[in-house]
């Protein structure tokens, strides 16, 4: 600012990375100082996304990858619109974002389209072709998964009639609650929505366990407006976590206000950390609930709506590793155990932080002190809309 003119890059101009090799960060050509890092942890992402146009493309992409079984494909496409969402302007060409990490031939080629034609005829085709209509249909049912999905498309099945009246069809319990409260589930839940179940929350922990707390985790806490449903995180006093979510769902219950839960109880085991395996879920005491929501007045004419809720418990000491993970994004989080491997020798997940070099679990009070073990700048929730 000061010479009044833009000047070349210098490693002073850096965001220091101690990290990732200089070379592998990559400098935009608006912005000279910012590098962008091809770890989503090392990127700040917040829900302003000036790239809406491309990020919405690469995702329509990436989920019919997903519905093809073709994950690495998937992966590349939700890597590249991850990058995006994070730069602070619009991608003015298509030759900026080949200065971009993560962003392979494919997405570029798609880029390259939106930017000369105004949007993908590659999407398009996509967005009207049968099968991924139907199994983005059908995936929208809670208990519902590209397996299933698949499988009732590949029977002929195209619509909710056809598969609910189709009688070698047994739904399981999950699937059953999903197309009764599907009007409910499939309309976003509001940021007052979830506040007004954290309340519910609080006055069934205040009955329970007055000392224990809970937090709002998942999309909500990155400051989102709306979200397919509501995360919480309780934090039980010192061997008290699994007695919670049992009295929880006991107390709803008992308040007839629960349609549906699947309670799963901890196989948590301090012997068996670390885990070398990647496992998709962590091992606390959880649950995936469906809550009547009291409201003045719904759509449906009754006094109240079905919300999604999600609960887990960890034990105390375990907490900063469950908030973390459960905070997401996913693809946040994803790259957050891809850095602590690759770059530190480390292993994270949902229940402790490990250093594979020295053979010790590293302690953490707070979020804060497990990014300081992976020697990364603080990243806020707000900040990890990856
Ligand atoms: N998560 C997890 N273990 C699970 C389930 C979820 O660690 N068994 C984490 C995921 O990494 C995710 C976060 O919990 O980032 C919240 O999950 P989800 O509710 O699916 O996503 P949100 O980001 O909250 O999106 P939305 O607002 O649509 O709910
Ligand atoms: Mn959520
Ligand atoms: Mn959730």
């Amino acid at each position: 600012m000061s010479a009044g003119r833009p000047l070349p890059v210098e490693d002073t101009h850096c965001i220091q990375n101690p990290a990732v090799d200089q070379r592998s960060c990559v400098h935009l050509s608006a912005t000279p100082e910012s590098a962008v890092s091809p770890y989503a942890c090392q990127r700040r992402t917040t829900l302003e996304n000036h790239n809406k146009i491309f990020t919405e493309a690469l995702e329509v992409l990436a989920l019919n990858s997903e519905f093809s079984g073709n994950q690495g494909s998937c992966l590349g496409f939700r890597r590249a619109a991850s990058v995006l969402k994070s730069l602070p302007a619009a991608l003015r060409s298509p030759e900026e974002a080949l200065r971009l990490p993560c962003l392979g031939d494919n997405s570029r080629a798609v880029l390259e389209e939106i930017c000369e034609c105004g949007s993908s005829s590659r999407v398009e085709e996509i967005q009207n072709d049968q099968r991924y209509r139907t199994m983005k249909l059908f995936c929208s049912v809670f208990g519902v998964g590209p397996k299933t999905a698949e499988s009732w498309f590949c029977r002929g099945l195209k619509t909710f009639e056809q598969v609910l009246t189709e009688p070698s069809i047994r739904l399981n319990r999950m699937q059953t609650a999903g197309f009764l409260f599907y009007e409910d589930i499939s309309v976003p839940v509001s940021r007052a929505e979830a506040a007004a179940l954290k309340m519910m929350m609080e006055e069934a922990l205040l009955f329970i366990n007055p000392s224990a707390t809970v937090t709002i985790t998942g999309g909500f806490r990155r400051g989102k407006e709306f979200g397919h449903d509501v995360d919480f995180i309780i934090k039980a006093p010192e061997g008290q976590e699994d007695r919670i979510l049992p009295a929880v769902i006991k107390r709803f219950k008992s308040q007839n206000v629960l349609l549906y839960s699947d309670f799963q109880k901890s196989t948590f085991d301090l012997r068996q950390l670390p885990n070398h395996r990647f496992e998709a879920m962590d091992r606390f005491s959880k649950c995936f609930l469906l809550v009547k929501l009291q409201m003045q007045e719904s759509r449906t004419g009754r006094n109240w709506r079905a919300v999604r809720v999600d609960l887990v418990a960890p034990p105390l000491e375990r907490f900063p590793y469950a908030l973390l993970g459960w905070t997401g994004s996913t693809l946040f989080e994803r790259d957050l155990r891809r850095f602590a491997r690759l770059e530190r020798g480390k292993l994270l997940d949902n229940h402790t932080l490990y250093d594979k070099t020295t053979k010790t679990f590293l302690p953490a009070n707070t979020e804060e002190d497990i990014f300081q073990h992976l020697g990364l700048e603080y990243i806020e929730p707000w900040q990890r809309n990856a």
